[in-house]
């Protein structure tokens, strides 16, 4: 028996009753494609799985990406890379959609909680159609036409020489995109990707972004995932954003897998 049922009237579902340890029937990935569609956010509840059933079972949903921290994909299943609180990597705790220094950036990042701390450690979601829709049509029509330039952070120690050197950035993106799917417009960017907004002076662009963000992310249209072991998570990055609490006791260690699926250029 298989279950699919909202966790909030605006954001995430949860998915019962599945295993990804074996291939999915087309109609169960239809539905659960549809669900994410929907909710924006997937929980798929239970799971047991090695790196590369995890990443043979995301693969069912999209192409598996390469990550842009060498050092932190699995050996057994680079496809897999670790976000986890050690070796200087830190909670990404400000809102963001991944990987938009790629010319064509993730359509989904899927995470599964290997090691969790005793409390907190929760990921937030925020729904962008939802923070599209909130804005004034001044504001709209003020958003549209801008374009992100996004390129890897200076101070994050966790990107090597070589991870630089292949996906540094400079890239292109509409703050405001249409989802290739739905045809819905949401508010796309990565508060410290965004390093540039073209014709906007550069120390401009941080606090113009903040800003954006007290508007388009609100409380009504936030899910907040308090982990369990075995929870698969599925973000479609195209229409929401995330963040990591770090609100946790950092000498515990937090760790989850991520796997993250190829999208299209935003438009
Ligand atoms: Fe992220």
């Amino acid at each position: 028996m298989t279950t699919i049922r909202p966790l909030s009237e605006t954001i995430g579902a949860e998915a019962i009753g599945y295993d990804l340890r074996t291939p999915l029937s087309p109609d169960q990935v239809e539905e659960l494609n549809k669900a994410l569609l929907d909710n924006l956010i997937l929980v798929i509840r239970d799971q047991d799985l090695t790196a590369v059933q995890f990443r043979d079972g995301m693969a069912q949903f999209g192409e598996p990406m390469l990550q842009h921290r060498e050092a932190f994909r699995l050996p057994e299943c680079p496809d897999v890379s670790r976000i986890v609180n050690r070796e200087k990597m830190r909670p990404a705790a400000m809102w963001h959609t991944d990987h938009t220094n790629h010319e064509l950036p993730p359509k989904a990042t899927i995470l599964y909680a290997r090691k969790l701390p005793s409390q907190g450690g929760d990921t937030c979601f925020a729904n962008m159609y939802a923070g599209y829709q909130a804005l004034s049509d001044e504001e709209r029509a003020k958003l549209e036409g801008m374009v992100t330039i996004n390129s890897m952070e200076k101070d994050n120690p966790t990107y090597s020489a070589q991870d630089r050197a292949e996906y540094d950035g400079g890239v292109r993106h509409p703050l405001i995109r249409t989802h290739p799917e739905t045809g819905k417009k949401a508010v796309y960017f990565h508060l410290t990707k965004a390093q540039g907004i073209e014709g906007m002076p550069n120390e401009a662009v941080r606090p113009f972004l903040e800003d954006l963000l007290a508007k388009v992310v609100q409380p009504q249209w936030t899910y907040r995932h308090h982990w369990t072991l075995g929870d698969v998570v599925i973000c479609d990055n195209r229409c929401a954003l995330h963040r990591a609490d770090p609100n946790y006791d950092q000498a515990q260690e937090r760790l989850l897998w991520r796997v993250i699926l190829r999208g299209d250029r935003p438009h």
